[in-house]
């Protein structure tokens, strides 16, 4: 009779093991799924629209002053807001090539003292070109440049 019992505990041990195991995986698996999600739309898609338009930041990133980046779609690009609306330069200076940066009022380079306006032309030299500019706009909570 005790070996019957004893052969009778293994096999309930035996059988239940596989679905004790089971819950522990489906357990450790459950997390990884409702993270991964998140983690993809934290992420900004430029990938450009059927328009040529890509999304180069937030409206709340532009909020607090200015969007730039120095390799977009290849070129260095800054966004600002300004009374013509969304304005994009490339903060490459036109005198020699420094990088300008948006001081709240204007595009201000380093090297030489040239000031450009919003909307890229010249506000005082020695550069005598306007810097270059792009198409710009908003699309819900996206800034978007057309390179
Ligand atoms: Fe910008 Fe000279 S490179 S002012």
């Amino acid at each position: 009779r005790r070996e019957f019992m004893n052969w009778v505990g293994f096999g309930a041990l035996a059988t239940s093991l596989p679905v004790a195991i089971a819950a522990c995986q489906s357990d450790t698996a459950t997390p990884e799924a409702e993270t991964e999600p998140a983690a993809e739309t934290a992420e900004l898609d430029d990938t450009p629209d059927a328009d040529g338009f890509a999304a180069i930041g937030t409206v709340t990133e532009l909020d607090e002053g200015t969007i730039a980046k120095q390799n977009f779609k290849g070129e260095q690009v800054a966004v600002v807001r300004a009374a013509e609306g969304v304005v994009a330069v490339n903060t490459l200076c036109t005198h020699q090539g420094c990088t300008v940066k948006w001081d709240g009022e204007a595009f201000a380079c380093p090297c030489h003292g040239s000031n450009f306006f919003a909307d890229g032309t010249v506000a005082t030299g020695p550069a005598s070109e306007p810097l270059g500019t792009y198409e710009a706009k908003i699309d819900g909570d996206r800034v978007l440049v057309k390179i």
